[in-house]
């Protein structure tokens, strides 16, 4: 065993795993930009409020999860790694006077996230996002736009078969009786509930709906639905949202018992699943409108709706095939005759890297027949052999893949090398 280990719940991207998260940003920056999202940017790292006042203080992501930074003395101001990318993003809305700008604000912003989780695959303590906001338009409509938008990363990314569950969870206008009227439900069936869920009555009981605890299965099913208590501006506004998604032709089904884990959310709320595994714990993403927020972060009054999905999860989705190509191979290695002669290797790889040649430079002390071997082995195309014909200018120029050989005034070189690339990789 090593003496050191990365954390618990945390782990090492080695450089193929990498690849293929880089691979999930770039599809990411591309929908963006298509899309009209642009790149924001906020700290690792915020305000305990920010996060507490804007997820809501009774969730378990706040309760449980939260990674919070021992405050210093000098500053006494209470931080913790941000556990989500929207309280930040809204945060960053008030702070900027985003009201100002064009609406929507459509922002995106990809990064490590970190939840104080029990580990297990697919739940890490840190896990990175891509995450989508749109903020400053009511909907509907908006609201199936950036839907679509996340149906559309999956299958860009390769997977066919995310499925989308959405359901309305009102507003202040019609959650609060909807709430009592859940409350009521389930204390009269509290004689059945485990210790845990009849703690949760009390503190965020929508969440009994979505408790994965089998013992609360049959009342969740009997339980009333959120989605037959809308009130009418509620139930007009998530009919126009499947109306959209109906003309965009994005499938969906409504899922009354969705109700999400932060408590900013209003009206739309969604999660992705992989087909067969709907429902369960590792979602591929998920998302909502959240239209009070801006105004609990001391902003006016202003709509907006996001999501994000969990990369790491859609790489464990992917499986294999989400392994990306290792670097490519050098297309020249830079050998010479004498050993010795490292800082000559070297000059001419960095000037040929200087035109912009993806070129390796052997460093080693091995002989030139080693050095040639190792070049093949790299499944470079050529070797720039250089000899003692270096002082008149000249080196030698071998095809590794043809077996050929013919000298050439090292100034030709890095034109011979392009040109054989352009060619590679056109012809
Ligand atoms: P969330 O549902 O908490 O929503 O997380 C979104 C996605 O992040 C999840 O569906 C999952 O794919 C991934 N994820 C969450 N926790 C973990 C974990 N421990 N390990 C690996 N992946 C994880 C939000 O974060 C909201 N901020 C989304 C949003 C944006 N709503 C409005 N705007």
């Amino acid at each position: 065993m090593p003496t050191f280990r990365a954390p618990r719940g945390t782990r090492d991207l080695l450089p193929a795993e990498r690849a293929a998260f880089t691979k999930l940003e770039s599809i990411g920056r591309d929908l963006g930009r298509r899309y009209g999202y642009r790149q924001i940017e906020t700290p690792l790292f915020e305000q305990v409020a920010v996060f507490e006042r804007g997820i809501g203080e009774v969730t378990d992501v706040i309760e449980k999860e939260l990674f919070r930074l021992a405050a210093r003395s000098d500053e006494g101001e209470a931080w913790a790694l941000r556990p989500e990318a929207t309280a930040g993003i809204a945060r960053a809305y008030v702070q900027h006077g985003m009201h100002t700008w064009p609406q929507p604000v459509k922002v995106w912003l990809t990064g490590p996230m970190f939840r104080y989780d029990r580990p297990q695959a697919g739940r890490y303590r840190q896990f990175w996002q891509w995450d989508v906001e749109a903020i400053g338009d009511p909907g509907p409509a908006v609201d199936a736009e950036l839907i679509e938008l996340g149906a559309r990363f999956y299958r860009e990314a390769g997977l066919d078969d995310a499925l989308l569950l959405i359901n309305s969870i009102g507003d202040a206008v019609c959650r609060p009786a909807y709430v009592a009227e859940l409350k009521a439900y389930f204390r009269e069936h509290i004689a059945g509930m485990p210790e845990v869920e009849r703690r949760r009555l009390e503190s965020n009981p929508l969440r009994l709906l979505d408790s994965k605890d089998p013992a609360l299965a049959v009342l969740q099913a009997r339980a009333p639905r959120i989605t037959d208590r809308l009130c009418p501006a509620c139930a007009e506004h998530f009919a126009a949202v499947l109306g959209h998604l109906d003309a965009l032709g994005v499938g969906y089904r409504v899922e009354p018992a969705l109700v999400r884990g932060l408590d900013y959310y209003t009206r739309t709320a969604f999660e992705f699943y992989r087909a067969g595994a709907e429902g369960q714990q590792q979602a591929l993403g998920g998302g909502g409108r959240y239209d009070g927020l801006i105004e609990l972060l001391g902003g006016r009054p202003t709509p907006g709706i996001g999501f994000a999905l969990g990369l790491d999860r859609v790489i464990l989705a992917l499986g294999d095939s989400a392994s990306q190509e290792e670097g490519a191979s050098p297309l020249a290695v830079i050998v010479g005759a004498e050993p010795a002669a490292t800082a000559e290797r070297l000059r001419v790889a960095t000037d040929l890297r200087g035109e912009g040649l993806v070129v390796r430079a052997d460093l080693s002390a091995r002989k030139l027949g080693r050095q040639l071997e190792s070049a093949a082995r790299d499944g470079a195309h050529f070797a720039v052999i250089l000899g003692d014909e270096l002082a008149a200018g000249q080196v030698q120029l071998k095809d590794l893949q043809a077996g050929t050989q013919r000298p050439l005034p090292l100034a030709d070189v890095a034109r011979e090398l392009r040109r054989a690339d352009a060619s590679h990789h056109h012809g």
